[in-house]
C-alpha cells in the first residue's frame, strides 16, 4: 500500500506558487489578488473562507473578504459581484457556497466574470472543460488530478469508477478521467444513488474515485488487488474517545482495504488539503492571463 500524502503535495504546490509570486515581484509584475464573498455567518463556511485567506498570506497573494449579512437580496449580491468583476485589482474571486435559500445559486454563479471564476463553476468554464479547452477546473477535481499525476498513477486504458455525480466533484472528474489527453484516457463508469451492484462495479475497477459521503462504505472485499483509491468523502462521525467528540472519516474503510490497494488517499490528509492550493493555482493563472 502506498499512501498519497495530500498534505505534503499541497505544501509543495503552495511553495511553487510562492516562488512564482516572488519571481513576479522581482519582474515588477502584479501580485495575484483573490477575493471571497461570504454571505451570512455559517460556521463551516467561515472556517473554509478563513483558510483560503490564510493560504493567500502564506504564498504572498493579496486577499479581500466581502462579508454580507444573510438578509442581502439577490439583486444586491449581483450588484456587488458586478463591482468585483470591474475591479481590475482583483484577479479572481469566489462566492462561498451554500448561499441562503432566498438566493438562486445558479443566478449568482452566472454573474461571475468567467475570466475571474477561479472556482470554475461558471457555465463557460464548465463547458470549456467539457470540450477539453483551456479553463479554470474546479478545485476538488483539479486536486485529484494533481495527486494522481504527482503520484505517477497511470490512467491510460485503466478502468476508472467514479462514485457520485455531483456538479463539484463526480461529474467533472468523470469528464477529465475520460478525456483524450495525457491525463485521462481511462474507461470511466459513473455510479450514483440509483446504480445497481456497486460491489461488482468496484471489483471490476483499477481506479476508484469515491465522492458519495457514506462513511467507510467501501470495504476490502469490494476491491481487487492493486486498485488505487481516491477518497473524496468527508463525514463527521461521533467518537466519544476524541476530545472533539467526533472524527472525520472517508467513504473508504481504510483498514479493511489496506491489504488490497496499491495507492490510497487518507482522510483526513488526502484530497482535502489540495482544494485550497488548487484555488490559489487558478488565481495565479487568472493573474498571468491578465498580464
Ligand atoms: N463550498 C464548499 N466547497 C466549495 C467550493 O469549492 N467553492 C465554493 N465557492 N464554495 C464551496
Amino acid at each position: 500500500m502506498k499512501l498519497i500524502d495530500g498534505k505534503k503535495i499541497s505544501e509543495k504546490v503552495l511553495d511553487e506558487i510562492k516562488l512564482s509570486v516572488q519571481n513576479r515581484i522581482k519582474n515588477n509584475l502584479k501580485v495575484p489578488h483573490l477575493a471571497a464573498i461570504l454571505v451570512g455567518d455559517d460556521g463551516a463556511s467561515k472556517t473554509y473562507v478563513n483558510s483560503k485567506i490564510k493560504a493567500c498570506k502564506k504564498v504572498g497573494f493579496k486577499s479581500s473578504l466581502f462579508n454580507f449579512d444573510d438578509s442581502i437580496s439577490e439583486i444586491d449580491l449581483i450588484n456587488q459581484i458586478e463591482k468585483i468583476n470591474k475591479n481590475d485589482d482583483i484577479d479572481g474571486f469566489i462566492v462561498q457556497l451554500p448561499l441562503p435559500k432566498h438566493i438562486d445559486q445558479d443566478n449568482i454563479l452566472n454573474m461571475i466574470s468567467p475570466a475571474k471564476d477561479v472556482d470554475g463553476f461558471h457555465p463557460n468554464n464548465y463547458g470549456r472543460m467539457t470540450l477539453g479547452l483551456e479553463s479554470f477546473i474546479p478545485a476538488t477535481p483539479a486536486g485529484i488530478i494533481e495527486l494522481i499525476e504527482r503520484s505517477e498513477i497511470k490512467t491510460e486504458g485503466k478502468k476508472c469508477l467514479v462514485i457520485g455525480r455531483s456538479q463539484i466533484v463526480g461529474r467533472p472528474i468523470s469528464i477529465l478521467m475520460s478525456q483524450n489527453k495525457s491525463f485521462g484516457n481511462s474507461t470511466v463508469t459513473v455510479a450514483h444513488s440509483r446504480s445497481k451492484d456497486l460491489k461488482k462495479l468496484c471489483l471490476d475497477s483499477d481506479i476508484i474515485i469515491s465522492a458519495i459521503g457514506i462513511p467507510e462504505f467501501i470495504k476490502g472485499n469490494m476491491i481487487k488487488k492493486g486498485t488505487s483509491i481516491i477518497d473524496v468523502g468527508i463525514t463527521r462521525v461521533e467518537d466519544l474517545s476524541s476530545p472533539k467528540g467526533y472524527r472525520i472519516v472517508g467513504d473508504v474503510d481504510f483498514k479493511s482495504v489496506s491489504n488490497n490497494v496499491e495507492y490510497i488517499t487518507p482522510v483526513p490528509g488526502g484530497v482535502g488539503p489540495m482544494t485550497i492550493s488548487m484555488l490559489l493555482k487558478n488565481t495565479l493563472k487568472a493573474c498571468k492571463i491578465s498580464d
